[in-house]
This record gives structure tokens, C-alpha cells and sequence, in this order.
């Protein structure tokens, strides 16, 4: 494969950039040409940010499974698309080359269609990280049904919420996971989010760990036995054929936390979505033909979906899938990893980075890391400490570092350095990618055009038009899309993060300036974490806000207020972080809980996070006015009981 939208220098860059803003749609359609199409589209671009209704290469037929396998298998058959490395070191590695990967999803895809689930039929894949999850990703696309993916961590009301928005027919699981030294029970977690649903028709249940499961007969089937139906001997009419999707058509639906109300379903089309996430790869990695590329994150999760799968597949690379953690059987895990497959691209998150450092240099004894060439990072603010570890001990100085920012809504990658391409600056994620044109505006919605103190713009961040992978919708329910991030301000999509920009254009995200925290990389809604507190018994009300935390970037602290506390705190402690577990997962699990008789209200009844917020980060000194309270005294209350 070559990519001739590839760019080589910096000058190139900015060509690039210059043109992409000129003439958007001859720009795309210059990229979108390189892939493989049933039929041209009609128009590059339509859109207003108003309704919102953003429309890229409308008329356009393609499959992206056709782009991410078919079109590779002449040159690259016999190449790994997928390397799986297993939890446990001592188990065989799985290679799937672009050929197996193509056969299999070709007979997943048969699978699906036998047990009767057809185009944009909404399908819930609840899995370990087993190749078998790309192969039922992959399966979905196939026949154009929509994939929904639901973090292996996340609890049985989470599922049956996900489910029931999404009007989920067909669920993809396995008997259970293995993550480090636990078991996860995956499909009896499926059960527990069934009991009650009544639009579910098919389970069909993946072997990995053995465990017994309940089969509940006319539902329930087995991967293995539905795949011996579609064996290579005995193709079935239309086997394996790739349903011809609009450019515009769903592909998938992935949850993400919002700062109210229930996580919502963010869809991504077809057609913008390949190309966003192809374009992102090649051009932020500088991949290179024949490099193996190592992404650490969950296919859960975004970062998953883009790059391990669909960009690293649709350029033809050789895609890392890790089942296990960081940490197990010891904090060398990664590296061994790299080692292993010689790893020449390697992307992670401050978090996991972070957790590594405090293990001190011991764990990398003996690793030698030197196929390393690209290191990169996501998901939340890196810190200067963190970045000169990853720079100085993984890339020996000697592999560029891309602080790559976006988010689920973006589909790929949105503001980062290209590595050796474009100039890094530690804990700025630097410039924007061609297409991308973000803005710093104020609470009015007016650009900021003067500096702060210390010499930056410092504001809201929005971006001023659309690129081939935003977000179409949030399923069924489109307003709730407009009002998340078109109504805040006029013509803009707005992000919830803050930033500065300083002379160069360089932008450095500071987190999030809504209710949503970032714990370990992971979006939480404070409020989704309230209600989860406020379902158990003697909780009368709580408030959520997020704290600096040394690993996870930033922890959960909750004020609770209990009635007649029963018992010793510490029980009542375990029960409300045992009730948060149960009803959104343990990643939402509070860091501290603090009692308390009152929260500082507004005489209008809103509370005033800023002060719990400082509060939580141990600021009780300045806390600011606090003359709007109906009731001042409470804050002396939460101050002198601060945790
Ligand atoms: C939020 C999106 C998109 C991949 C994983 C997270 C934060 C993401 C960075 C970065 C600073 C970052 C933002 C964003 N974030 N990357 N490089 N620097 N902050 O996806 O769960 O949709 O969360 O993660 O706050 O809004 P997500």
C-alpha cells in the first residue's frame, strides 16, 4: 500500500492544512480517492452545525470491511493483520493474517445472517480481547448491521441501559474473560442485564475461559457450533458477500458519559469514518508499510475501535491486540510485549504511563525497546513528569512523542503533533489535523483574541466546521446531539474541554470545563455517579466531583449525605461504593467518600460545585464568594470533615 496523502515535512503539513481549509471538498475527495468505493459519491460535503446535519460523500457506495481486508489480500495476504497476545505470557500467540481475517469475518458475518440479524440491525458485543471480538466488529460491517460494543468492565445495568436505548436484538458475548489475575463471568453478566428485556432474541456465546454458563435454549448459542455451519467446504449462497452501505450509514454505536442523564449512543457513519481514521493513522504514526503498531487500549472503548482496528486495517498494517493489563504477571508486561512482536509503533495512555513510572526502572531490565520508532499518547492531559519518562526510558530519546487529543464524538484523531513531522512540545498537543479548525471561545461564545497573564488564549474549545468523522447523531435522539454539542454556541461544535493556545497556534488541553470527569482516561459523568450513590437505601442526596490523583489524572470524591448512619461509616462506605460498582462498574467506583449534613446550595436550590471542587483538592483556604449560599455555614462543615 502507499499513501499519497502522506505527509512527508512540515512544509507539507502546511500545504496541506492551507488546503484542506480552502477547499475542503477537493481535499477529501483527493484522499477518499486512494480507497476502495461501489460508487463514487454525489458531494464531497453538506452541513450546518443547526439541525446538525453533516453529510460527507453522500452517494457514495462502499463497505469499509471491503477497504479494511478485501482490497489488501492480493499484496498482503499472508501478513498479520492481527497479532494477539494472550492475558497469561505463557499461552499461545494467535497470528491472523489478512487472509484468516478475511475468511473468518466473511463467516462470522454468515453467522450473523443465519440467526437472522440484517442491515442496521443493532448488535451489543460484550467480549474479552480476543480476536474473536474483531472478527464479530468486523462481522457487523460486513452485513452493514451496527455495532455496539460495551466495555468488558462496565456492570449488568449498564448493558440493559445500552441495550434498551439502542433497541439491541442480537448480543455477542463469551463465557468470560480473562484480565491479569481475574475472571471476569461475561456472559452471566449478559444474563443479569436480560432479566426483564424483551427484545433480545440471540445470544451467541464465544468459548474463552471455560467457565459453566447457563444456556437458555431457543436464545443462547454457541459461537463454535455456529461457525461449523459455515465451514470453508460448504459456502452458503451470498456467503461472506459485503453489503453494499451508503457513505451516510451507521456503522457503529459506542456509549460515552455525558454531564447529564444516562451515557449517550454516539454514531459514526460508513464512509467519513474510514476515511478520518485512515487518514489520522497514517499521517499522525507516519506509518510505515511493514510496521507493526501497538495500541494498548480496550476495543471498548474509541481508541480501540480507530486504532486497532479500522485505521491500522484500511492502511494494511499489522495491528497489536492485547488481552491482558499493564501490571500482570508484573510491570514489564508492556515491554515484553514490544519486545516480542518487535514493536515499532506504541500508543498508551498518561495513565497507564504513570502507573509504570511507579514502579521505578527496575521492570525494563533486561528490555532492549529498540524497535521502537513512534510513541504516542491519548485520552487525557499528559503531565511534563510523565512525558520526559516516556520519551527518556521507552524511547530512549530517540522516537517522537504525538500527544494525540480528541474524543469519542471525533472518531479519530483532532489536534496532535505528526511524529517527526511536525515539532512536539511536552504536554501540548500542538496543532490541529488537516480539516480540523478549533477555536478558543469565551462563556458568550465570542473568540478570545487576548492573552491571559501568563501569555496564552486561554478559553472553551470549539471547532468551527466539520471533519469526515464527526459525530451524526446520538441514537434516537437527535436533539439530545444538538443541545450536547451545537447549542452551547452558534455554528460551533463544542468539545467540554478547556485549552490555551499560545503564539504558535500550539494548543495544550487542560480537561474538561463540564461535569465530566476523566478517571484513568475514562469519561465519567458526575452526575451518572450521583445517581448510582443516591440508589442506595440510606442516602438521601449526593454531589460528585472530580480531584487530582497522582495516577488515575483524576479521582472520584463524593459528599454524601446518609440518613441516621447505621452502623460504622466505614461499612456504609463499602456498601455506596459497592452500589456504584454494581450499577455502573467498578472504573466508576469512588476514591473517597466524605459524610456530610449539607450541600452549599444556591437560594435557587443548584449547587455549587466550585466550592466542593476546592474543597476537594485540599484549596479550603481561598474558596472564593460564597455569599450567594443559602446556607454558609455548611461550608465550614465540609471543610473541617474534608477527608
Ligand atoms: C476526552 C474524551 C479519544 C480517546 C480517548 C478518550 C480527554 C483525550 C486527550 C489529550 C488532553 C485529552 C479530553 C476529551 N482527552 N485525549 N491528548 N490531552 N485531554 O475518549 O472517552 O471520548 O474522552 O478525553 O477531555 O474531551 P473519550
Amino acid at each position: 500500500m502507499s499513501y499519497p496523502y502522506q505527509i512527508g515535512s512540515l512544509s507539507e503539513y502546511h500545504e496541506a492544512y492551507r488546503k484542506s481549509i480552502e477547499d475542503p471538498e477537493a481535499f477529501w475527495a483527493g484522499v477518499a480517492s486512494n480507497f476502495h468505493w461501489r460508487k463514487k459519491w454525489d458531494r464531497v460535503l453538506s452541513w450546518n452545525f443547526k439541525e446538525p446535519n453533516v453529510e460527507w460523500f453522500a452517494g457514495g457506495k462502499l463497505n469499509i470491511t471491503e477497504n479494511c481486508l478485501d482490497r489488501h489480500l492480493e499484496k498482503l495476504g499472508d501478513k498479520p493483520a492481527i497479532i494477539w497476545e494472550p492475558n497469561n505470557p505463557e499461552e499461545r500467540t494467535r497470528v491472523v493474517t489478512y487472509e484468516r481475517l478475511h475468511k473468518r469475518v466473511c463467516q462470522f458475518a454468515q453467522v450473523l445472517r443465519n440467526n437472522g440479524v440484517k442491515k442496521g440491525d443493532r448488535v451489543c458485543i460484550y467480549m474479552g480481547m480476543v480476536p474473536e471480538l474483531a472478527y464479530a466488529v468486523l462481522g457487523c460491517a460486513r452485513i452493514g448491521a451496527v455495532h455496539s460494543v460495551i466495555f468488558g468492565g462496565f456492570s449488568a445495568q449498564s448493558i440493559a441501559d445500552r441495550l434498551e436505548d439502542a433497541k439491541a436484538e442480537f448480543i455477542v458475548t463469551c463465557d468470560g474473560a480473562y484480565r491479569g489475575g481475574k475472571d471476569i463471568p461475561l456472559k452471566s453478566i449478559i444474563d443479569d442485564a436480560l432479566i426483564g428485556n424483551k427484545l433480545v432474541k440471540k445470544v451467541i456465546v464465544y468459548t474463552r475461559t471455560r467457565i459453566p454458563v447457563s444456556m437458555i435454549k431457543g436464545r443462547d448459542v454457541w459461537w463454535e457450533d455456529e461457525m461449523l455451519k459455515v465451514t470453508d467446504t460448504l459456502p452458503v449462497e451470498g456467503f461472506g458477500e459485503a453489503e453494499v452501505m451508503d457513505a451516510e450509514d451507521p456503522l457503529f454505536i459506542l456509549y460515552t458519559s455525558g454531564s447529564t442523564g444516562k451515557p449517550k449512543g454516539v454514531v459514526h457513519s460508513s464512509g467519513g469514518y474510514m476515511i478520518w481514521t485512515n487518514y489520522t493513522f497514517v499521517n499522525a504514526f507516519q506509518y510505515k508499510p511493514g510496521q507493526v503498531h501497538f495500541c494498548t487500549a480496550d476495543i471498548g472503548w474509541i481508541t480501540g475501535h480507530s486504532y486497532i482496528l479500522y485505521g491500522p486495517l484500511s492502511a494494511g498494517a499489522t495491528s497489536i491486540m492485547f488481552e491482558g493489563i499493564p501490571t500482570w504477571p508484573d510491570a514489564g508486561r508492556f515491554w515484553d510485549v514490544i519486545d516480542k512482536y518487535k514493536v515499532n509503533i506504541f500508543y498508551t495512555a498518561p495513565t497507564a504511563i504513570r502507573s509504570l513510572m511507579s514502579f521505578g526502572l527496575d521492570p525494563l531490565k533486561g528490555k532492549d525497546l529498540s524497535s521502537l520508532q513512534v510513541l504516542g499518547t491519548v485520552g487525557e492531559p499528559i503531565n511534563e513528569e510523565a512525558w520526559h519518562w516516556y520519551d527518556e526510558h521507552i524511547g530512549k530519546k530517540n522516537c517522537p512523542v504525538v500527544d494525540t487529543w480528541w474524543q469519542t464524538e471525533t472518531g479519530g484523531l483532532m489536534i496532535t503533533n505528526l511524529a517527526g513531522i511536525t515539532p512536539a512540545k511536552p504536554s501540548w498537543a500542538t496543532l490541529p489535523m488537516p480539516g480540523v479548525q478549533p477555536v478558543l471561545v469565551d462563556d458568550k461564545g465570542e473568540e478570545v483574541t487576548e492573552k491571559d497573564a501568563d501569555g496564552f488564549y486561554k478559553g472553551n474549545l470549539c471547532i468551527k466546521a466539520p471533519w469526515p468523522g464527526i459525530i451524526r447523531t446520538t441514537y434516537g435522539d437527535h436533539e439530545r446531539c444538538r443541545t450536547n454539542y451545537f447549542a452551547t454556541y452558534d455554528n460551533l461544535y463544542f468539545t467540554g474541554d478547556g485549552a490555551l493556545k499560545d503564539d504558535n497556534g500550539f494548543f495544550r488541553i487542560t480537561g474538561r470545563v463540564d461535569d465530566v470527569l476523566n478517571v484513568s482516561g475514562h469519561r465519567i459523568g458526575t452526575a451518572e455517579v450521583e445517581n448510582a450513590i443516591n440508589m442506595h437505601a440510606s442516602v438521601i442526596e449526593s454531589a460528585v466531583v472530580g480531584f487530582p490523583h497522582d495516577i488515575k489524572g483524576q479521582g472520584i470524591y463524593a459528599y454524601v449525605i446518609v440518613s441516621g448512619l447505621r452502623g460504622d461509616e466505614a461499612g456504609t462506605r463499602q456498601d455506596i461504593i459497592q452500589t456504584v460498582s454494581r450499577i455502573i462498574g467498578p472504573i466508576a467506583k469512588p476514591d473517597k467518600i466524605q459524610f456530610v449534613t449539607g450541600l452549599p446550595k444556591t437560594r435557587s436550590g443548584k449547587i455549587m460545585r466550585r466550592i466542593l471542587r476546592k474543597i476537594a483538592e485540599g484549596e479550603t483556604a481561598n474558596l472564593g464568594d460564597t455569599s450567594t449560599l443559602l446556607d454558609p455555614a455548611v461550608v465550614d462543615e465540609l471543610k473541617n470533615g474534608k477527608l
